[in-house]
């Protein structure tokens, strides 16, 4: 059954742990849409590994890896992630990437930092380019995977893009980039990447076709969406269900089974409405136990309870069949635990998550309060030998989505998943 593996919050929900544990019963790993603004953490034999651009069953023996369309790569990025990869003793003869994927090039990220800047509101990008690369897809202005085999092609569709961007760059005070600087290491990556590089779309539905499993890889989380998340503090990209299908070609009948990812508390790096944001002492201690610091830029993430108002949002406009709960383990210490029930506005209660930030930014959570379990959990391998607080905190969670909790992971190695 083909398997949609979504974030159900800001990201970094722990897609990474949960899609290396998932890979082994899939043949082929996707990868549609964001970019390297993504950090996906798998341990492997021991050993951290954060994956920005390759898919995470990279580790699975016998999968297929693809980067779909979709993805706006920075090839340098991809060369350097697969060079990293094989010196582990990873194979990535059964990696392809899209002929037809955007690709980022120096002066994307030049004015993504730029705009950061200069911005009256700062969104915390990851500054790696990938509102700018898709700026320039949706002004079809894009540059592909397929031009870098050339360098007479390379040059003929960079060049005026690199001049009309220069004037920009100029009018920050900012120190525009040469073509000449880039154009050798972009080619050069061309040359490394001719032998993964196909047309995924014709790809995928054969293997569609052929009847092999395929997993889908989300990158961030449904609330970073641009259309459905807490705009204008979102990414560039459909992190939703929809983005499955632009991003690969596949028909919509391709995604039977969605599970979403949500931490046991909530995360969100960069800035926007955060209405169960904890702060001082208290967000201290969680970021401290959580060891919640951003895996692409190392940023502090922010931290607070889970919003089950959100999480019932997300479940509801992606169509999440089951969750996977993670970092439950987290909360081993914790004398008390809160979950937000309600949102509180013009003194009324609702459960609705309206994602625009005049709204979010109003409205006052009200909080549930269960008793912590106070016992290490991370060992344990079944939800029967859960202690019965901790299995109360899960069936609240999942009376309250009305969505059933599947996974729950305590521990950030593979095998410390529980499956019910
Ligand atoms: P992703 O972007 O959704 O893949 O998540 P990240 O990798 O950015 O962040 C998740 C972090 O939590 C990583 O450091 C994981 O190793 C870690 N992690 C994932 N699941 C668990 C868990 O159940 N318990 C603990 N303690 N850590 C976890
Ligand atoms: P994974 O896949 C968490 C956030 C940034 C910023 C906003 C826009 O690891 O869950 P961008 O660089 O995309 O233009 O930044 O989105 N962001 C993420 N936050 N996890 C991610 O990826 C993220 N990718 C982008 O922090 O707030
Ligand atoms: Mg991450």
């Amino acid at each position: 059954m083909n398997l949609l593996v979504l974030g159900l919050q800001w990201g970094d929900e722990g897609k990474g742990k949960a899609i290396d544990f998932l890979a082994g019963n899939f043949n082929v790993v996707v990868r549609y849409q964001g970019g390297h603004n993504a950090g996906h953490t798998i341990y492997y034999k021991g050993k951290k590994v954060i994956l920005h651009l390759l898919p995470s069953g990279i580790f699975t023996n016998n999968t297929i890896s693809i980067i779909a369309q979709g993805v706006v790569i920075n090839p340098i990025q991809l060369v350097k992630e697969i060079k990293n990869i094989s010196l582990m003793g990873i194979s990535t003869d059964k990696l392809i990437v899209s002929m037809n994927a955007p690709v980022i090039l120096p002066f994307h990220q030049k004015l993504d930092i730029i705009f950061e800047n200069s911005r009256y509101l700062k969104i915390g990008t990851t500054k790696r380019g990938i509102g700018p690369a898709y700026e320039d897809l949706v002004g079809r202005r894009a540059v592909f995977i397929r031009d870098l085999i050339d360098k007479d092609k390379f040059y003929k569709r960079v060049k005026p893009l690199n001049d009309y961007y220069s004037k920009l760059i100029r009018s920050y005070d900012g120190e525009e980039v040469s073509i000449n600087s880039y154009i050798d290491e972009y080619l050069e990556s061309g040359v490394f990447l001719k032998k993964h590089s196909k047309n995924t779309t014709y790809l995928l539905n054969e293997l569609y076709m052929e009847g092999k499993s395929i997993l889908f890889e989300g990158a961030q989380g449904v609330l970073l969406d641009v259309n459905q998340g807490t705009y204008p503090y979102v990414t560039s990209s459909n992190t939703c269900v929809g983005g499955v299908f632009t991003g690969t070609g596949l028909p919509h009948k391709a995604v039977e089974k969605v599970i979403g990812i949500s931490k046991a508390y909530t995360t969100r790096v960069g800035e926007g409405p955060f209405p169960t944001e904890l702060f001082e002492e208290e967000s201290d201690f969680l970021r401290e136990k959580g060891n919640e610091f951003g895996s692409t830029t190392g940023r502090p993430r922010r931290v607070g309870w889970l919003d089950l108002v959100a999480l019932k949002y997300s479940v509801m406009i992606n169509g999440v069949n089951s969750v996977f709960v993670t970092k439950l383990d987290i909360f081993d210490e914790f004398d008390e635990i809160k979950v937000v029930t309600d949102y509180e506005i013009n003194g009324e209660q609702n459960q609705i998550f309206d994602p625009s930030i005049d709204y979010l930014n109003e409205v006052e959570p009200v909080f549930k309060s269960f008793p912590g379990w106070k016992k290490s959990i991370c060992n344990v391998k079944t939800f029967d030998d859960l202690p019965e607080k901790t299995k109360y905190y899960i069936k609240f969670i999942e009376n309250y989505i009305k969505t059933p909790v599947e996974y729950i992971s305590v521990g950030t190695q593979r095998e410390q998943t529980i499956n019910r």
